[in-house]
């Protein structure tokens, strides 16, 4: 049976995961919906980590999702990827609901994942990472130069010129270059949502800048992304909408230009901000 999200909207959440505009149709400044949560909630016996999340995220933008340690951020998208399954609530992809149960269903939806961790093969090169458990085939055996052809095209796309050979091995590459594998990783798998937790945090400048190009790319060829990231620098530079956790709720969430770092570090730490404009603030 398929049901569809009640309201689009994701302009604004209360503190208690309230829709505050939910009787006002389309949030205009969405497009695209391609996934949606609504009143979905996490916990690890008594612990809450998310509760009543409502949040819709449009394809081909960055949404930016912050909030302080222990905000639930990394729960949130742990329960998208289908590590974690919901303990109560509804997610919708494409306007269907779904149910997904563990990360091989979430990857069979077109939903990516990359950990901090990358879970990269380091004793594997660049090719074989971008592969692995995927890997083409002619006559039975493996199609080899498809696979290193459709390597180079994939980081060219990507504008990723630092890297000598894709034969490289991958634990012979930097913290900048081993994201853009990942990222890579994720293309090949023609994924439609490409989730990214703290992406940025290990890396020095000019890594960062390579990543961030990575991820508007990534929006630019009509991908959902979604970055979990502490360096709100990096969030103005690249997000296009933001959704803001704080303990355990999503408290405000809407498109980048309605913030700015002010308002944003107010949402981060008390959980609301008088800066952020009325129709945007959140719910008393
Ligand atoms: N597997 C788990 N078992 C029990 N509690 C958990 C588990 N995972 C997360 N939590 C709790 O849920 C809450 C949210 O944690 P989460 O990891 O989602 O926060 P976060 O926003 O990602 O924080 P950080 O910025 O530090 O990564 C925390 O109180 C945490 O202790
Ligand atoms: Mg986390």
């Amino acid at each position: 049976m398929t049901s569809t999200p009640e309201s689009s909207t994701d302009a604004t959440t209360s503190g208690d995961g309230a829709v505050s505009e939910a009787d006002s149709g389309v949030d205009v400044t969405l497009g695209n919906t391609l996934l949606s949560l609504r009143g979905v909630s996490k916990s690890f016996g008594p612990v809450q980590a998310i509760q009543n999340i409502n949040l819709d995220i449009p394809a081909g933008k960055v949404t930016a999702v912050i909030g302080d340690n222990g905000a639930g951020k990394s729960t949130l998208i742990k329960t998208i990827a289908g590590i974690w399954t919901p303990s109560s609530g509804h997610i919708y992809w494409n306007g269907k609901e779904v149910h997904i149960h563990n990360p091989r269903e979430s990857g069979e939806l077109g939903i990516a994942t990359v950990y901090q961790d990358l879970a990269l093969c380091d004793n594997l090169d660049i090719v074989q990472n971008l592969y692995l458990g995927n890997e083409p085939t002619k006559f039975g055996v493996l199609d080899e130069i498809k696979m290193e052809l459709s390597t180079v095209q994939i980081l060219k796309d990507l504008a990723v010129t630092t890297v000598k050979s894709v034969r490289q091995l991958v634990g012979s590459l930097s913290g900048g270059q081993r994201q853009a594998v990942a990222v890579a990783r994720a293309i090949t798998r023609e994924s439609k949502l490409v989730i990214m937790d703290e992406p940025t945090a290990a890396l020095g400048v000019s890594q960062t800048a390579q990543v961030v190009n990575l991820i508007q790319t990534l929006a630019s060829r009509g991908v959902a992304v979604i970055v979990i990231s502490h360096n709100l620098t990096d969030v103005f530079e690249v997000a296009d909408r933001i959704a803001v956790m704080y303990l355990g709720s999503l408290v405000s969430s809407g498109p980048i230009e309605n913030y700015d770092t002010g308002s944003a570090v107010d949402l981060i730490t008390t959980g609301t901000s008088s800066r952020v404009p009325p129709t945007l603030a959140p719910a008393q």
